[in-house]
């Protein structure tokens, strides 16, 4: 405990400005998280800082189909990342954008730098040019089959599949994505970075520790295959940085993301007066650490130390993955109500509740990790709410009755008290080295040993005889500082909670070093709840809200943002609208929001699962004539098959209005 401080700078992966943040993302930003949050309770200096990665032709796509300048959309997005991210009390010290003054600055100074230097090579290439809309296509435009596995409709750069990287010329059977066309080859202008130059230097650096095992080994097959340059431009249109010497020629958005990391520090050096050099400079004596997904290996351990080191920069310190998060043990899915927001997680469960589930999962290493819905209530709840709070709700009590809200001045167990603090070190190992699920399973090991100590000694007993009052003092004094030992190790999972529990004991905020030292011969506060226990019904509102039904419940105007991409008129006639007449409405056993519809079209019966419940009772509904989209494909939903859908409007709850055709309509009539 008695370390020099040291000097770290901590990043998670930038989250593109492209959509909402979900479970899935949140697997890192806890992990990381809890990382800054532990070095710091250590006593170290350690800044997180992150960034919305705000470039490439996806944002620039979406910004096109919703109407919007993509700096309006960039701007929108990163408000719902920055409250997302704080609703889970990730604490970053700096929150900034690749679109900004600072990475513009910096992706320019490492470019001149690396382009002085030799590393980058201009070299005309044959790309695909769409011959309809007259434009040279960017890899998102084109799709076609991955070159190395075969995985159909895959984009031009990467495969979902296999993981492979690639040009987009390399695909098999592209097609335009724009217009359909087959694209045409023809000559263009590219830079490239000579990745080979890099070859001993990054040999030398994946070999040296700063790579996980199974990372390194997936290097030792990529150095094998041979490195190759890296095509670092793209043709207007782009949503990006021009290139400096090159009008039209943009910078690749994975050119100036991993750059976001120093842009971001620079803006947190201008708001705090750090100085960036130290921490860039090469030869930095700071530590440096990107956490990422298994993904983005390739463009951390590869590309990013091969560009600092080309640009006299220092190179990471490690570069560490995780796997991904599946629910259910399937990857996360609409259909089946998976695939889960922030925003709703938010709006129905409390944050600590999935940092504590996910640490308790976390490993060192890429593995998957599964949140299991079931496991999570059963697990927050016996752990959490069983185990940990249970102990300071067990004692608080008596040491107000009887003891005068005052700590006794001595330990009852000194003994069982060392054992607690004489974890501390493998505890912050298993934290150090990313094992939290350890760290989480020796944490339950000695919440288990307290409430045993609490059992043992009966407080709640020998607290009627008025004699043995001084020693419930000394048993709940003994049990409330167990408590504080085990919150200041859950401390970097549980912040909110840890700061309650501080509150409760009248204590500064606790810091790893005092675990050396019991609380002894002080006035505590009264106790307040701490945590409450998950309810299973706010689980199951979750799901129900990330599930597909709710998607046929149409929003409110300004909840669904602007308009889509403009259709033209063939593919809105092939929407089929008919005249329906309910035959019969009825509730769904276990769903909030449907409402299941027998339908005649004129002959042909069909049943649709409607999101209409909040507006309608069943009966109301019967012999009504409505319009249905019919020739929507059956779609198995969680409560059953529904073979089309019932067109309504308005904002939701009981402001909903089934359409109904003009009195006169016939079932089975087309709608025109
Ligand atoms: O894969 C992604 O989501 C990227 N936006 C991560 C970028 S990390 C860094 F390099 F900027
Ligand atoms: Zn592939």
């Amino acid at each position: 405990m008695n370390q020099t401080p040291r000097k770290i700078l901590v990043t998670s992966a930038l989250p593109y400005a492209n959509g909402p943040i979900h479970l899935g993302h949140l697997v890192e930003y806890v992990q990381t998280d809890i990382w800054v949050r532990f070095q710091r309770l250590r006593g170290h200096e350690c800044h997180y800082v992150c960034a919305d990665d705000a470039h490439g032709t996806p944002i620039m796509l979406r910004a096109w189909a919703e109407g919007v300048a993509p700096e309006v959309l960039i701007e929108q997005m990163a408000r719902e990342h920055r409250a997302d991210f704080a609703g889970f009390l990730i604490g970053f010290d700096q929150y900034h954008s690749t679109h900004s003054p600072e990475n513009r600055e910096l992706a320019e100074r490492i470019y001149e730098r690396l382009r002085d230097a030799g590393h980058i090579v201009r070299r005309t290439v044959t790309d695909l040019y769409d011959p309809e809309k007259k434009l040279f296509l960017p890899d998102r435009f084109i799709k076609g089959e991955c070159p190395r596995c075969g995985a159909p409709d895959q984009y031009g750069d990467s495969c979902e599949a296999c993981g492979a990287t690639y040009g987009p010329t390399e695909l098999r059977n592209p097609v335009s994505v724009l217009s359909g066309a087959r694209p045409q080859p023809r000559e263009n202008l590219h830079f490239f970075f000579r990745l080979p130059e890099f070859e001993a230097m990054l040999r030398e650096w994946t070999r040296s520790g700063h790579v996980q095992p199974e990372v390194a080994n997936k290097l030792e097959e990529w150095f094998g295959a041979g490195l190759r340059e890296w095509d670092i431009s793209r043709d207007a249109p782009y949503f990006g940085f021009e290139i400096p010497d090159s009008p039209g020629k943009y910078f690749y958005v994975w050119l100036d993301a991993p750059i976001g990391y120093m842009a971001s520090f620079r803006k947190l050096c201008a708001r705090t007066g750090l100085d960036f050099d130290e921490w860039w400079g090469r030869g930095s004596s700071t530590e440096l650490y990107h956490f990422i997904g298994k993904d983005i290996v390739y463009f951390h351990t590869l590309f990013w130390p091969a560009m600092l080191h080309g640009s006299g920069f220092r190179t990471p310190t490690a570069v560490w993955a995780h796997g991904f998060l599946t629910v259910n043990g399937r990857k996360m899915s609409k259909s089946r109500g998976t695939f889960i927001r922030a925003r709703t997680y938010l709006e129905h469960l409390d944050p600590e509740y999935l940092r504590y589930y996910l640490a308790a999962k976390l490993g060192p290493g890429i593995d998957d990790l599964d949140l299991n819905l079931e496991d999570f209530i059963q697990r927050v709840n016996a752990d959490l709410v069983g185990k940990v709070v249970n102990i300071a709700s067990r004692c608080a009590g008596f040491i107000h009755r009887h003891s005068g809200g005052r700590l006794a001045p001595t330990l009852a167990d000194p003994g069982l008290y060392a054992e607690f603090s004489g974890a501390a070190g493998k505890i912050a190992g298993c934290y150090e080295g990313r094992d939290y699920g350890r760290a989480m399973r020796e944490i339950m090991r000695l919440a288990d040993r307290a409430n045993q100590y609490i059992d043992a000694h009966k407080p709640w007993l020998i607290a009627k005889d008025p004699a043995r009052h001084a020693e419930v003092g000394a048993v709940c004094t003994q049990g409330l500082n167990l408590f504080r030992a085990l919150i200041t190790y859950l401390k970097p999972v549980l912040p909110a909670t840890v700061e309650r529990a501080e509150a409760f004991l009248a204590i500064a905020p606790l810091r790893w070093a005092d675990l050396a030292h019991p609380l002894l011969d002080h006035a505590i506060a009264p106790f307040t709840p701490l945590l409450r226990r998950v309810e299973p019904q706010a689980v199951a509102a979750i799901v129900e809200a990330a599930g597909p039904e709710t998607n046929e419940t149409p929003g409110g105007p300004s909840s669904d943002g602007p308009a889509a991409a403009q259709i033209d008129y063939e593919r809105f006639a092939e929407i089929d609208l008919r005249v329906a007449r309910i035959v019969r409405a009825e509730t769904v056993d276990g769903a909030d929001k449907l409402l299941r519809l027998t339908l005649d079209l004129g002959g042909e019966t069909r049943t649709v699962l409607a999101g209409i419940k909040s507006a309608y009772r069943p009966e109301e509904l019967v012999d009504r004539l409505t319009v249905m989209v019919a020739n929507l494909a059956p779609r198995k939903m969680r409560f059953g098959v529904s073979e089309g859908m019932v067109l309504a409007a308005g904002p939701g709850g009981r402001d909903l209005w089934l359409l109904a055709p003009d009195t006169g309509a016939q079932p089975g009539m087309k709608i025109k």
